[in-house]
């Protein structure tokens, strides 16, 4: 019997979710229960976006697709193993750059796997899937015509290639301290097409950004601040980088375990108040809840919440 991809995707509106879906409990079967509860809690609105990450995500994989499904399961299994250890002693595992470096950053094939598991959890995980939709339909939007865009630890690229293929957007540059991460931010553009407007990747430590940087109106910070051994110098050096009317997304993980985390926020209002005490002010917040969760059930169970912020220096 052929894997069906679910009762809940429509395969005739929704075909590279469906594809992608199909692979995944081919793969990995042990996560359908969970995916088919995430999927039976999206609106329509998130079946478009699901849809356009899928087809995003699946020109990124071509044919290492189904590897990429099985860096889901790898995810899933270390960020466990984190999650057992937050349970026992209430903080995270570790502490420094140096050690996380050593264990993880340093370990290709590990952060191989970890990397093309991030990737899925934009369309598995919902708390990830929404902040991308915040990014984009709140900052993104409202952002002046002609906006010059920095990211800083583009990653998978899902965020930059949005600014890329705004034709608002003027300039579009990304920084990352790692030479392999800026490798993959660069191979995803090329698959998913630059549309005639090139972005500028440069090897960048951000904590090394000297004084007379260039300026930028749009800001983004997605998931970097949890890595960080001093998050508070990071986002003063952030305010730095912005126009007197510029614009910071930040979107930080709140009692997020995973191997790579050093910074532990305990609440989303934490979160806020770091941004607000790095010298800005706050245009908007939203959170939002672990997968197949109520805000009410994270905050009660000190579960992963992912706080979004839009903020400008005051
Ligand atoms: C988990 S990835 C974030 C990927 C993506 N932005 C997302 O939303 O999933 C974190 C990235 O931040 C980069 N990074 C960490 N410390 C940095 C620093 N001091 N300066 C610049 N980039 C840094 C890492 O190399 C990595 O590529």
């Amino acid at each position: 019997m052929s894997t069906t991809a679910s009762s809940l995707i429509d395969e005739q509106r929704f075909p590279q979710l469906a594809a992608l879906m199909r692979t995944q409990y081919e793969r990995t079967p042990a996560h359908r229960a969970f995916l088919e509860s995430r999927f039976s809690r999206a609106s329509a609105e998130d079946f478009a976006t699901l849809e356009e990450l899928a087809s995003q995500i699946r020109q990124i994989a071509g044919p290492r697709l189904g590897e990429i499904c099985d860096g889901y399961d790898f995810i899933c299994k270390i960020v466990r193993e984190e999650e057992i250890f937050f349970r026992r002693h209430g903080r995270y595992r570790l502490t420094t750059f140096e050690e996380a470096n050593r264990l993880v950053y340093g370990n290709t094939e590990y952060m191989g796997r970890y990397m093309d598991g991030l990737l899925l959890t934009q369309i598995y995980w919902s708390n990830h899937t929404a902040c991308y939709q915040f990014y984009r339909n709140v900052f993104l939007r409202q952002a002046p015509a002609g906006y010059d865009y920095l990211e800083i630890g583009p990653g998978h690229g899902l965020l930059l290639y949005q600014a890329l293929k705004d034709e608002r957007s003027g300039s579009v540059k990304g920084w990352d301290v790692s030479k392999a991460s800026i490798g993959q931010t660069w191979d995803a553009l090329t698959i998913m097409g630059m549309s005639g407007k090139k972005p500028e990747l440069v090897l960048q430590d951000l904590y090394a950004v000297p004084d007379d940087s260039a300026k930028f109106d749009c800001l983004t910070f997605s998931e970097v601040l949890e890595h960080l051994e001093d998050p508070k110098g990071a986002l003063v050096k952030l305010r730095s980088l912005l126009k007197p009317a510029g614009r910071l997304f930040v979107n930080v993980p709140i009692n997020s375990p995973a191997p790579d985390h050093l910074y532990l926020l305990r609440s989303p209002e934490d979160a806020v108040d770091a941004v607000r005490a790095a010298g800005f002010e706050i245009e908007r917040a939203e959170f939002f809840p672990m997968t197949n969760h109520t805000m009410e059930q994270a905050r009660k169970h000190k579960l992963t919440i992912s706080a979004c912020i839009i903020a400008r220096p005051n």
